[in-house]
């Protein structure tokens, strides 16, 4: 299939190859929410030759930071990004698994420190084994199914 689902972006950062369903995660570990005012076009579930199906999102008229990118790689390791100028690919790149995460997800530990009154930011230790890990730093509590907790 030759055919382009979003338009091309003169200027900004586009992030392609996220897994399938994941990409208003994407968003939200960017901080991109409803009152935001980047100019921003997604797509879901297109067909993709190497992910069967995947997710793009582009963010026009900002070049978003990569340690901020590589937070995306907890929920989509593949993704690659691709930072835009006058409709030309400057720079590609595939995010890199952060090992140390602060304020992203939530402890699923009830009784974690950082789920109590106190103003803790929760923070994770990550790793790949199979599937990304991510163990928090205050009660240790191992997260798996990291989508769920951010
Ligand atoms: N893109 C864009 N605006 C541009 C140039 C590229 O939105 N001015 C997007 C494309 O739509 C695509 C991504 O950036 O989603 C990467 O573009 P390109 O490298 O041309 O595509 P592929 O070769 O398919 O990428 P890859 O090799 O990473 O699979
Ligand atoms: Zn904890």
């Amino acid at each position: 299939m030759k055919q382009l689902t979003i338009s091309k972006i003169k200027e900004g950062t586009v992030i392609d190859h996220i897994n399938a369903g994941k990409a208003l995660l994407v968003l939200k570990i960017l901080g991109i929410h409803p009152d935001s005012t980047e100019t921003v076009s997604m797509a879901m579930n297109v067909p993709s030759k190497k992910m069967g199906k995947k997710d793009i999102v582009k963010v026009e008229g900002k070049f978003i930071n990569e340690e901020q990118l590589n937070k995306i790689a907890l929920i989509a390791p593949k993704a690659t990004i691709n930072l835009i100028k006058d409709y030309e690919i400057q720079k590609k790149f595939r995010v890199v698994l952060p090992e140390f995460i602060e304020g992203i997800i939530k402890c699923p530990n009830r009784n974690c420190i950082s789920n109590s009154n106190e103003p803790i930011i929760p923070k994770f230790h990550v790793w790949f084994d199979g599937e990304v890990i991510a163990k928090c730093h205050y009660c240790n509590k191992k997260v798996q199914e990291i989508s769920e907790y951010i």
